[in-house]
């Protein structure tokens, strides 16, 4: 037997779909009567929402739960759920037997029943189920921002990138229906939300999985577009192969879905590619890219991009330098190849050095900055649509640009929540600065 908790204390790690995660976990240990605390001393419930996507990833969050195995008073309860959780399964107990249960990604909704299993049996606890069946109540997420959401619509991943944890750490893709998503789209419009972004590891996928369903993507968003009181809809992220022009129309058609897609490339040299899995040569991308410019002009574009993939080449690397000169993105995520358990990537001898990675990484990134300097330079002197978001203490109004650009501005802080129009007059690092027009 242990002790009910009183309160509780949550980390997260990873992406937008552990953040959403979270949320919920809020919700229903909320419901349960438990007090949300932000400093790990004071609670008496420790949870920690883990990502595996790459190694410094895991090592982070090993590290912080090794040491709390020193620290933890013997009231205190400790749960990893996550991605790290379904990747380690009872490897977790045997490295850290002060951790009471871990709970996969598709178990959310068993947090109440496992915490009970620990409370009563005092016994360490696994559930890590290898995909997600439609248990999931959405409705009690907690959210922190009272503007925008995150709106889960497709868990999983059927894409198999020979790189990545996540179809072995979050399943196969299951759709979630889309009366349900636009229930919850409705009640967070009457909630005074905003925004939504539409999330899943290939939010282009929706409803394949679901043979019966006539709700595809493109269907979804002309379905949301009507909801009253909902200004933006972003989505997040969509692989190459499953953007069609039936999207492209969507994007420039509906008034509520925003200009921009994250549409990542991962590399520029089609043997890469190939050996990536990602089903798609550079050629059949610049062919999706030039159709989108054609049907929305204004769009902006987002990616990511691996460098040091097992074998590449300088030559290779050039190639994924050359695609950034074709193509500015508006977004780089630029990130270091890490070999991954249980991925066939992890196969391959990881054969290109540290320091060539890094030196890759960060040419990659340099041009890119130069890029998003020179794409900054060009939004100046015309306005801009902003989500007013916050108001900072020295009185600066902060928002972002449907392409997702951040902006700051003078105003009053009633124009919080409201859409305006600013004038970039110049900028910073990150930042447009402007005035209201
Ligand atoms: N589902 C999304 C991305 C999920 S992971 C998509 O396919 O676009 C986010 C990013 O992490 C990936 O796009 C990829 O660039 C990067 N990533 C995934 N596995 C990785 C690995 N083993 N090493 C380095 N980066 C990785
Ligand atoms: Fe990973 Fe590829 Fe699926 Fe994205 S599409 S989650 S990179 S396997
Ligand atoms: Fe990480 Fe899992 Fe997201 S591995 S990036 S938390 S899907």
């Amino acid at each position: 037997m242990k002790e009910e908790p009183k309160s509780f204390f949550i980390r997260t790690y990873g992406c937008q779909m552990n953040e959403l995660d979270t949320e919920i976990m809020v919700g229903q240990l909320m419901q349960r009567g438990l007090k949300r605390v932000h400093e790990e001393e004071l609670a008496d419930l420790l949870i920690y929402n883990t990502c595996s996507i790459r190694d410094l990833a895991e090592r982070k969050v090993m590290g912080k739960l090794g040491l709390l195995g020193k620290s933890k008073n013997k009231k205190q309860l400790i749960g990893v759920t996550g991605c790290m959780a379904v990747a380690k399964k009872e490897a977790i107990f045997k490295k850290l037997p002060h951790v009471d249960f871990v709970l996969g990604t598709n178990n959310i909704a068993d947090l109440n029943e496992v915490l009970n299993d620990v409370i009563h049996t005092g016994k360490q606890t696994l559930r890590t189920d290898s995909a997600f069946e439609e248990n999931l109540d959405y409705l009690i997420a907690e959210r922190e921002d009272n503007l925008k959401a995150h709106v889960s619509i497709i868990r999983g991943c059927d894409k198999f990138c020979t790189y990545c944890v996540v179809p072995y750490t979050r399943g196969k893709e299951v759709s979630r229906p889309a009366v349900d998503i636009e229930t919850e789209v409705r009640m967070l419009a009457d909630k005074g939300y905003k925004e939504i972004t539409l999330l899943g590891q290939n939010v282009n996928s929706y409803g394949k999985d679901k043979r019966e369903s006539a709700t595809l993507f493109h269907d979804l968003l002309y379905k949301l577009d009507k909801i009253e009181g909902i200004e933006r809809i972003r989505f997040l992220t969509s692989h190459p192969v499953d953007i069609t022009k039936e999207l492209m129309f969507a994007i420039r058609d509906l008034p509520s879905v925003c200009e921009f897609v994250h549409f990542p490339i991962q590399a520029g040299s089609n043997r890469i590619l190939k050996k990536m899995h990602r089903i798609y040569t550079r050629e059949e991308y610049f062919e999706k890219v030039a159709m989108l410019k054609e049907i929305v002009p204004n769009a902006s574009l987002g990616t990511d991009i691996i460098v040091g993939f097992p074998t590449e080449t300088e030559e290779d690397f050039q190639e994924t330098l050359d695609v950034f000169k074709k193509i500015p993105y508006s977004i780089a995520f630029v990130y270091t190849f890490s070999a991954r358990q249980g991925t066939p990537a992890l196969r391959w001898k990881d054969d290109v050095p540290e320091a060539v990675k890094e030196d890759r990484h960060q040419r990659l990134t340099a041009l890119h900055t130069e890029q998003s300097i020179q794409e900054r330079a060009s939004l100046l002197g015309k306005p801009l649509e902003v989500l007013i978001e916050k108001c900072t203490e020295t009185g600066q109004l902060k928002g972002r640009t449907r392409c997702w650009k951040k902006v700051v501005t003078e105003g009053p802080a009633s124009l919080i929540g409201t859409l305006v129009h600013v004038t970039p007059h110049s900028f910073n690092h990150q930042t447009l600065i402007g005035t209201i027009v």
